[in-house]
């Protein structure tokens, strides 16, 4: 629906203008978009194209007092582009009407917020959806992310986040997609078209779609030591090869803004980095979006060292960054640069234009109220069949890391799934907290509205199984360490009592049970931004629980709640069995109810390699082989590339997940042994489940190429699919191989397939493959 607000005419002491908001912009070419814009910057002051760049705090905005804010005032005087963070579309309507009643040319704002998975209806951490492998899954959380967001007056979100990591200790390896950057691209992808619309050539063109912002660009993930904000340094090959796939996917895939990352790039920080900003993302990419900073990116370019406020919100100015978070370094300093020649009235403009042109596209200048329907919240949030899909997208994020019968060795059933019969007791740190469930970057989630394992298990198992809990015992011994990771709200009530005493406690009602879920592993603010942590292991007091529950003799399930790959050698060793859950989202409990009970097999595959130990990160599948490999299945050789206390392999390697069934693969069929470089070829293997339960399995091609101009990885994923398959039933599973997927970008940065052999690799995980030869001519 179009509303053709009255066009508001404010006399101001020189100038006599209209407003612009209320004029029917949509569906017009990019010429009469340039045509609009063009004439509205003709009337902008200098102050007011500059403060279409400014996204400051928005501090405390009442509904209702809007007015009386401090933004507020800026935004009378033009010098606000957007706010971001701001939760509630009546308050949002509120100040949009400031910016289109009260401020000279009446340029709506636009209105941001950290959506990252889920608004109020929570899907699982980015981490644990990419485990899902499931594109429409992940695109459709995407989607009702959009809707709910946009039923709340936000128009904009900041994500995906795209920065491939392979360091467990960085505790952002939560928010993005894991160690691949061709699984990366897929959801980069999947997830933009999911918040803008599938339609690329009529994208935003709803009221329930939002402009995404795909982050942080670049290389945020690869922080020396996994310490968060830390140095990258990086070769332009490994850029290329390893990392930058993701963001480039988002460009393709339409994405309307982008954010500059807080770490540097070859020795400048990415928000000044004009190489990355213009070079790369504008001219060799082709994106045409805006990019805004990370928060108060510009400013920090100051303990940087490169530079006083005004020199580096020049610099980020004019390497190409748009939109200011939080410094105040434009609006403070632009106007001083351009008098002092320091930066071009062109290039203001250029950054100006662009954010019209997001505002523009977003139709805001049709209705600046297009996201305030005051109608949709009620309708359009939190309903029973948002929660439905994120119950079932959670179930297919869980990865089973082991399944085994109680007594080791026995050939006795795998104790999941568990019968439902008896009493189970839940019990943990994590087993009846309600507000840790949605994991790490949940901005808009209803902390108390989510049921806790124990609460869920209850509701789910009424009338059949007897659900009992105790926590056992605290996150962990420090309490400084563990109020550190329990903040915005995730409490998780530390105990006063004894260690011994809640341990105690958790025996009793163990005694009384016939199987333990022991709900445990990291609180969910343990990882996300500014977590890291050189210590992967299961928290202290946690283990000497686990350690006690075993001890009982009675089946223990460990229920493992984590934003990372952990090392978790001696659980492996010790536990029968072991689901890891992520964080799930709102839905958690509900799918781990689905999944622990049989009502769901689960198919989630890692997409993070899990370490034996810490020394050895940086871990990842796709690593060279050196010139002194160990030899396969050897652990130390003197003279190889190795380590004398540990082996080189995982604990669970890239693409690893169990099923309560079993998956056979065929051996792999090309259409021909060899290519052409115009041609193409297609490998193919017949999946088969040989177990007695229906399930999904992802089945994964990898390539190395084993002759380059440059050295290649060991291995490459390069397609991935999910098939669903009945006990008994087989299929057929076909990948077209072409020159694209072989090709690499080369020493010169040429992007070429260069004529020789390569491995095709097709398994359920990076490690059982099958193996067979093409030739590309
Ligand atoms: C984070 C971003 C986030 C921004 C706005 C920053 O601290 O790095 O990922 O989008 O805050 O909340």
């Amino acid at each position: 629906m179009k509303t053709f607000a009255l066009f508001i005419t404010i006399s101001l002491s020189t100038l006599t203008v209209t407003s612009v908001a209320g004029k029917d912009t949509s569906k017009r070419s990019p010429q009469e978009m340039d045509k609009f814009i063009t004439e509205l910057m003709d009337k902008m002051t200098i102050e007011e194209k500059i403060g279409q760049l400014n996204l400051p705090v928005s501090g405390e905005i009442t509904t209702g007092q809007a007015k009386s804010s401090d933004v507020a005032r800026k935004i009378e005087q033009g010098l606000v582009g957007g706010l971001f963070n701001l939760k509630g579309v009546e308050k949002i309507r509120d100040v949009q009407k400031l910016a289109v009643e009260n401020s000279r040319l009446g340029i709506p704002l636009i209105f941001g917020m950290d959506v990252i998975h889920g608004y109020e209806t929570i899907f699982p951490i980015p981490l644990g959806l990419s485990c899902s492998w499931d594109m429409a899954a992940i695109e459709q959380s995407a989607r009702i992310a959009a809707i709910e967001a946009s039923a709340d007056g936000i128009s904009w979100t900041f994500s995906p986040m795209l920065d491939i990591s392979r360091d467990p200790r960085w505790g952002r390896v939560s928010e993005g997609s894991g160690e691949d950057p061709f699984l990366g691209g897929a959801i980069a992808k999947a997830m933009v078209l999911g918040y803008q619309g599938a339609d690329l050539n009529n994208q935003l063109g709803r009221n329930d779609e939002i402009m995404a912002c795909f982050k942080h660009f670049a290389l945020y993930g690869a922080g020396e030591a996994g310490r968060d904000y830390n140095t990258v340094d990086m070769s332009r090959n490994r850029m290329f090869n390893e990392y930058m796939y993701p963001y480039e996917a988002a460009v393709k895939a339409g994405a309307g803004s982008a954010m500059a990352s807080f770490n540097e790039v070859d020795g400048v920080p990415a928000t000044a980095n004009k190489w990355l900003m213009t070079d790369v993302l504008r001219n060799q990419w082709g994106f045409d979006g805006f990019v805004v900073t990370d928060y108060t990116g510009i400013s920090e370019m100051i303990e940087h060292g490169i530079g006083d406020l005004q020199t580096v919100s020049a610099r980020a100015l004019n390497a190409g960054i748009d939109m200011d978070m939080v410094s105040e370094g434009f609006v403070g300093t632009l106007k001083k640069s351009i008098d002092e020649g320091k930066v071009s009235i062109e290039t203001l403009n250029t950054a100006c234009r662009r954010m019209l042109e997001a505002k523009y596209k977003l139709g805001l200048f049709d209705d600046p109220y297009k996201y305030c329907d005051l109608k949709r919240p009620a309708r359009d949030i939190f309903t029973k069949e948002h929660r439905q899909a994120a119950r079932k997208i959670a179930g297919e994020s869980f990865v089973l890391l082991k399944n085994s019968s109680t007594t080791p060795g026995s050939s006795a059933a795998p104790l999941l799934p568990l019968k439902k019969q008896g009493t189970v007791a839940v019990i943990g740190p994590l087993a009846n907290t309600r507000s840790n469930m949605p994991g790490t970057w949940s901005v808009a989630a209803r902390l108390n509205d989510y049921p806790s394992v124990y609460e869920g298990l209850k509701e789910v198992l009424a009338g059949k199984v007897n659900v009992t809990y105790a926590k056992g015992s605290n996150l962990i011994s420090d309490a400084v360490y563990e109020e550190h990771a329990t903040m915005f709200g995730r409490s998780l009530n530390r105990d006063n009592r004894t260690d011994q005493e809640m341990l105690d406690e958790a025996l009793k009602v163990a005694a009384g049970a016939d199987v333990i879920v022991a709900a445990l592993g990291e609180s969910s603010e343990m990882s996300g931004e500014s977590s890291s942590r050189t210590n992967l292991n299961m928290p202290d007091v946690q283990r000497t629980l686990l350690e006690a529950l075993l001890k009982t003799g009675k089946p223990v399930v460990l229920t493992l709640f984590t934003g990372r790959p952990l090392t978790l050698n001696w659980e492996q060793e010790n536990v029968p069995a072991i689901l890891n859950v992520w964080f799930g989202g709102s839905e958690t409990a509900y799918a781990i109810a689905d999944v622990l009970f049989g009502d769901v097999n689960p198919s989630g595959k890692l997409t993070m390699t899990f370490p034996k130990n810490v020394g050895q990160i940086p871990l990842f599948y796709n690593h060279k082989n050196t010139g002194r490999p160990l030899k396969e299945g050897k652990w130390f050789q003197k003279f190889r590339s190795n380590y004398l206390d540990v082996d080189n392999d995982p604990l669970y390697p890239f693409g690893y997940g169990l099923s309560y069934t079993t998956f056979q693969y065929s051996d792999i069929a090309l259409s021909t042994p060899s290519m052409e470089h115009n041609g193409s070829v297609v490998a193919s293997v017949t999946v088969t489940n040989t177990g007695k339960y229906d399930g999904a399995e992802v089945a994964q091609l990898y390539i190395r190429d084993l002759v380059g101009s440059i050295t290649r990885p060991v291995k490459e994923l390069k397609g991935f699919e999910k098939v669903f398959l009945k006990a008994g039933e087989s299929k057929t599973i076909s990948f077209e191989i072409t020159p694209g997927l072989l090709s690499f970008y080369d020493y010169d940065l040429n992007y070429v397939a260069e004529p020789g052999d390569f491995d095709i690799m097709i398994g359920g995980n990076s490690r059982a493959v099958k193996t067979t030869r093409l030739t590309l001519r």
